[in-house]
């Protein structure tokens, strides 16, 4: 298949685009570099420098032929999007509307959103969330993400796009950004490697499910599949608290540090844990990778990265 990822230069993005690549697919992916990297880009794909605000993206799609729309360039942080939620609904409301709408004109077939399962719900009522949970964003993160997944439905039910939906937790692994808002695998991993203390805002105990990258690319290659279609949770369905992941990343890395502890941000929510039960079921996929073993990897990539 001829497919364009957008968001490619990106951590999750890169990965999708190697899983893709590596099943023999065509890969063209859509940049702007803000907070990606070009040599994140994998070798074998093309790369086209541009926003995905843009409306000449209908004439990238176009040329290139385009099957399959993959979605994840984004604003990703969920303080950037309570202090400056213009900016957030810009790139992740707008930006993604844009996509469809490049899609459609272009004659793409399918289109695939990178979507969040951490923050579209807010605070849960049911543990773990399954994909009908009441959605009730705590931050305007949350509600840009619910409007570009409403979006495409809209797209998909006026159109017939072919659309899927891809609610991911909290994900983590080689290559995600250690100096941005979000990504605390990333964040802690840099620091206890500097020997730096880590910071916790909050008490530490806000549960989280993290969910390997690697497992991640191999659910965006499964949404590939025929039969997938609508809305999946791509968790591990296993909560931790930041404080218990701090633990394990410590022994991981091999270091003992005291955190420091900051008042919480605004716009988190407590406790956020989601079942994968309806993807595994229908695509045949689950979070594969235990945390210690993709933790030993994360870091083993941080370490290479910092020599
Ligand atoms: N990391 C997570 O835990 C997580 C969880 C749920 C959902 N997601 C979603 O997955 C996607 C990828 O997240 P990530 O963690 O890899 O973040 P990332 O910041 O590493 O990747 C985002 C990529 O999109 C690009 N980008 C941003 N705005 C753009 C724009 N307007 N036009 C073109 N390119 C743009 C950036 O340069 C970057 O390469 C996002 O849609 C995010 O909301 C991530």
């Amino acid at each position: 298949m001829r497919i364009a990822v957008t968001g490619g230069a990106g951590f999750i993005g890169s990965h999708v685009v190697e899983a893709y690549l590596r099943a023999g697919h065509e890969v063209v992916v859509v940049d702007n570099l803000s907070t990606g990297r070009r040599e994140h880009v994998p070798a074998g794909a093309a790369f086209v420098l541009m926003d995905v605000c843009d409306r000449a993206l209908v004439e990238v799609l176009a040329d290139y032929r385009i099957e399959v729309v993959n979605h994840h360039a984004a604003q990703i942080a969920v303080s950037v999007s309570v202090e400056d939620p213009l900016r957030d609904a810009q790139h992740n409301v707008l930006g993604s509307l844009n996509v469809y709408e490049a899609a459609r004109r272009a004659g793409v077939r399918r289109v695939i959103l990178a979507s969040s399962g951490g923050t579209i719900y807010g605070e849960q009522q049911v543990f773990p969330a399954s994909e009908e949970h009441p959605l009730q964003p705590l931050a305007p993160y949350g509600v840009a993400k619910l409007a570009a997944e409403q979006y495409l439905l809209c797209y998909s039910r006026l159109y017939g796009i072919e659309a899927v939906v891809l609610r991911y937790t909290n994900v983590y692994g080689p290559r995600q950004n250690p100096h941005g808002e979000a990504g605390v695998v990333a964040i802690f991993a840099e620091r206890l490697l500097r020997g730096e203390q880590p910071v916790i805002y909050g008490d530490g105990e806000q549960k989280r499910d993290y969910v390997y990258v690697g497992d991640i690319a191999e659910a965006n290659l499964c949404a590939l599949r025929p039969q997938a279609r609508g809305i999946y949770h791509c968790s591990s369905g296993v909560e931790l608290s930041v404080n218990a992941l701090l633990e394990l990343l410590q022994q991981v890395v091999g270091v003992r540090t005291r955190p420091r502890f900051a008042p919480p941000r605004l716009g988190e929510v407590r406790r956020s844990v989601c079942s994968s039960a309806r993807i595994e079921r229908e695509l045949g996929w689950r979070a594969r990778t235990p945390l210690p073993e993709g933790l030993v990897h994360t870091v083993a990539a941080f370490r290479n990265a910092q020599r």
